[in-house]
C-alpha cells in the first residue's frame, strides 16, 4: 500500500490509474479503525481495481468542546489493517495540506435543509464541517464509487445531497452497520465507555429495534412510539439528544403513507454521544 501525505503524490497516483482505465473506490475515514471501517474497505474493493482510504482528523467538524484534540489516533495501527484488507493507498494529510490557510477552509459546502435538524441541531457546524471535507476528499481522488456506513445515516443522506446537487460523478455506496455480539453498533466512540457504560448501550438499539418492530407491527402512532422508547433510554441509564421516526431519503418527518422509514437516536452515555439507527421498508402494505 502507498502512504501520501501531499496532495499532488496522490493525484498524481490516481490519475495514472484513472489513464490505465481502473476504476476507483473511496473510503473516507478519521482513522481508529475498525471491523466497521474494513467492512467498509471490502465493499469498495468488490466493486473497484483500486481502494483509496483517507485517514484525516477534520477539525471542520468538531464543535466546540468536543474531542478533537483528544480523538484516538492509531496511525501505525491503521496502516497496518488497510494493508492487510487490501487497501491500495492511503491519504493521510496534515491539517495544513487540506487548508492551508490558518488550518481551515475558506469556501465551505453545507446542505442546510438536511444539516441543521437530528445531530444537526445538537452538533451545530457538524454536517457542514463533513460536507466541506468529503467534497475536497472528491475532487482530490475523483473516485468513480465512494463507501459510507450507513451508521452514520444522516450523513450519508447529506453527502448523497450534495453530490447530486454539485454533480460530482461519484456513485455513493451506503455499507451496513458493522455490529458486536450484543448489537452495539461500532464506533470508534465506543471505547470511551467504561466497563459499566459498555454492558448498558446496547439499550439503544434495542429500543430502535423495538420501535422498528412496532411500526413493522401497523402501530401507526409515531409520536407515542417515540415517547416509549425515549422513556425506556432513560430508566436504562441513557440521556437521549432525540429519538425520531423519520422518511428514510430525505429525513423529512415521516406521515402514515411514508412506505421507507428509518428510526434514529442519539444519546449520551459517560463521555460518550452514540448514534445508531433501524431503517424499515413497509413494502406490503397498502
Ligand atoms: O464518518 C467519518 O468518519 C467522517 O465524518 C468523514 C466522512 C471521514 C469525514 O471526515
Amino acid at each position: 500500500m502507498e502512504v501520501f501525505a501531499t496532495i499532488e503524490e496522490l493525484k498524481s497516483a490516481v490519475r495514472a490509474w484513472r489513464r490505465e482505465g481502473q476504476v476507483i473506490g473511496f473510503v473516507p475515514t478519521m482513522g481508529n479503525l475498525h471491523d466497521g471501517h474494513l467492512s467498509l474497505i471490502n465493499v469498495a474493493r468488490s466493486r473497484a481495481d483500486r481502494v483509496v482510504a483517507s485517514i484525516f482528523v477534520n477539525p471542520l467538524q468538531f464543535g466546540e468542546g468536543e474531542d478533537f484534540s483528544s480523538y484516538p489516533r492509531t496511525e501505525d495501527r491503521d496502516k497496518t489493517l488497510l494493508e492487510e484488507n487490501g487497501c491500495d493507498a492511503l491519504f493521510m494529510p496534515a491539517v495544513r495540506e487540506l487548508y492551508p490557510e490558518r488550518g481551515m477552509p475558506v469556501t465551505i459546502v453545507e446542505v442546510p435543509e438536511l444539516s441543521n435538524i437530528l445531530c444537526g441541531a445538537h452538533r451545530p457546524g457538524h454536517f457542514r464541517g463533513v460536507a466541506t471535507v468529503v467534497a475536497k476528499l472528491f475532487n482530490l481522488v475523483e473516485p468513480d464509487l465512494a463507501v459510507f456506513g450507513e451508521k452514520d445515516y444522516q450523513q450519508l443522506v447529506v453527502i448523497r445531497r450534495m453530490v447530486e446537487d454539485l454533480c460530482f460523478p461519484v456513485e455513493i455506496v451506503g455499507a451496513p452497520t458493522g455490529r458486536e455480539d450484543d448489537g452495539l453498533a461500532m464506533s470508534s466512540r465506543n471505547q470511551y465507555l467504561t466497563e459499566s457504560e459498555r454492558r448498558t448501550a446496547p439499550a439503544l438499539h434495542r429500543e430502535l429495534a423495538r420501535a422498528a418492530g412496532a411500526i413493522a407491527d401497523g402501530e401507526q402512532d409515531f409520536g407515542k412510539i417515540c415517547d416509549r422508547s425515549l422513556a425506556a433510554l432513560w430508566e436504562e441509564g441513557l440521556k437521549p439528544d432525540y429519538f425520531e421516526i423519520r422518511r428514510a431519503s430525505d429525513l423529512a418527518v415521516a406521515g402514515e403513507e411514508d412506505r421507507h422509514l428509518v428510526v434514529l437516536a442519539a444519546v449520551r452515555l459517560g463521555r460518550a454521544r452514540l448514534i445508531d439507527n433501524e431503517r424499515i421498508d413497509l413494502i406490503n402494505r397498502n
